[in-house]
């Protein structure tokens, strides 16, 4: 592929490969020496237009340590404060040469519009409410080392599926490569008909408790509260009382089950801190993992060493 827009984007058999290159990948971080030469004269360009912690420096790590050159571009600071459109900025990322573009944008689509304006790969950091490709990836990679597959684990993604970017490329890739995915939240946060239009096979459920004795992984969401008003749950105690996962709910998980979150997080809203620092918890893990992830393609997109 020559881009990464999409979680649909990707082929059981090109999402495999790109987990098993940040196997790979993997290895390298544990390398006392952590550089690997691949990218070498590559120029990869970090656009962000939106805030970000984990994806913008993931991607800068990943792309230095394949030694690429990076280029970090912040909206914040730059002439699109001056109102640049993002066509003009993507041209003048061009003309300085490109190779690849990382871009994160509130608007949904933004990726697939400079996807045809640029001639290097794009890859969506996160894009408005639509897609957060490379998050879904790191987090297949997480449950993939955790518990050995992904065909056949039952997940619950649960929260804020309507505002959330990382829900929507987690049910398309996770479907992808086999796993069985339920949407947990109010239905005010459940878009009518989304299970069915993003992955037949997707299952919805209202009620937390019913399907935390089941899975194999309750990856919860961050609530976007920014994004809401009043109609959409009553209280924020009435929210994490019926969908924050505290430590009572978490002992009702099944012995191995493990706790996702693709951070930041509210504590104590979504998540408590007594299972967010649980040894169940793989938070800090798949920022890590999300590192050798982003290498992995960084390196299949540019053709790291011409293969
Ligand atoms: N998970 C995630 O996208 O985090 P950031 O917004 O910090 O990049």
């Amino acid at each position: 592929i020559r881009h990464l827009l999409s979680g649909a984007d990707l082929d059981a058999g090109t999402a495999t490969e790109i987990l098993d290159t940040a196997a790979e990948m993997a290895a390298v971080a544990g390398r006392e020496v952590k550089k690997l030469p691949a990218l070498r004269g590559r120029t990869v360009v970090n656009l962000f237009y939106e805030d970000s912690t984990r994806t913008r420096i993931s991607f800068e790590a990943a792309a230095k340590r394949l030694s690429a050159d990076v280029i970090n571009f912040s909206a914040k600071g730059s002439s699109v404060a001056k109102g640049e459109s993002l066509k003009d900025t993507a041209l003048t990322l061009q003309a300085m040469g490109a190779d690849a573009v990382v871009v994160r944008h509130s608007a949904s689509g933004a990726p697939h519009r400079l996807a045809d304006w640029v001639d290097g790969s794009v890859v969506n950091a996160g894009d408005g409410t639509h897609e957060h490709p490379t998050q879904a990836l790191l987090d297949a990679y997480t449950m993939r080392s955790r518990l050995g597959r992904l065909a056949g684990l039952s997940v619950a993604v649960v929260g804020d599926v309507l505002h959330s970017r990382v829900a929507r490329s987690n049910v398309l890739l996770l479907s992808t490569l086999g796993a069985k995915v339920t949407l947990v939240g109010p239905p005010t946060l459940i878009p009518v008909d989304i299970a069915a239009a993003l992955a037949p096979g997707t299952a919805v459920c209202y009620d937390l408790d019913a399907v935390l004795p089941s899975v194999d992984v309750v990856m919860m969401l961050r609530v976007q509260r920014e994004r809401m008003n009043d109609s959409y749950f009553p209280s924020a105690r009435e929210y994490a009382r019926r969908y924050g996962l505290d430590g009572a709910r978490m002992r009702r998980l099944p012995e191995h089950a493990i706790v996702m979150h693709p951070g930041p997080m509210n504590r104590g809203m979504e998540i408590t801190p007594e299972v967010a620092d649980s040894p169940r918890s793989t938070i800090v893990e798949q920022v890590a993992n999300g590192v050798s992830v982003r290498m992995a393609v960084l390196y299949l997109l540019l053709g790291g060493n011409n293969r």
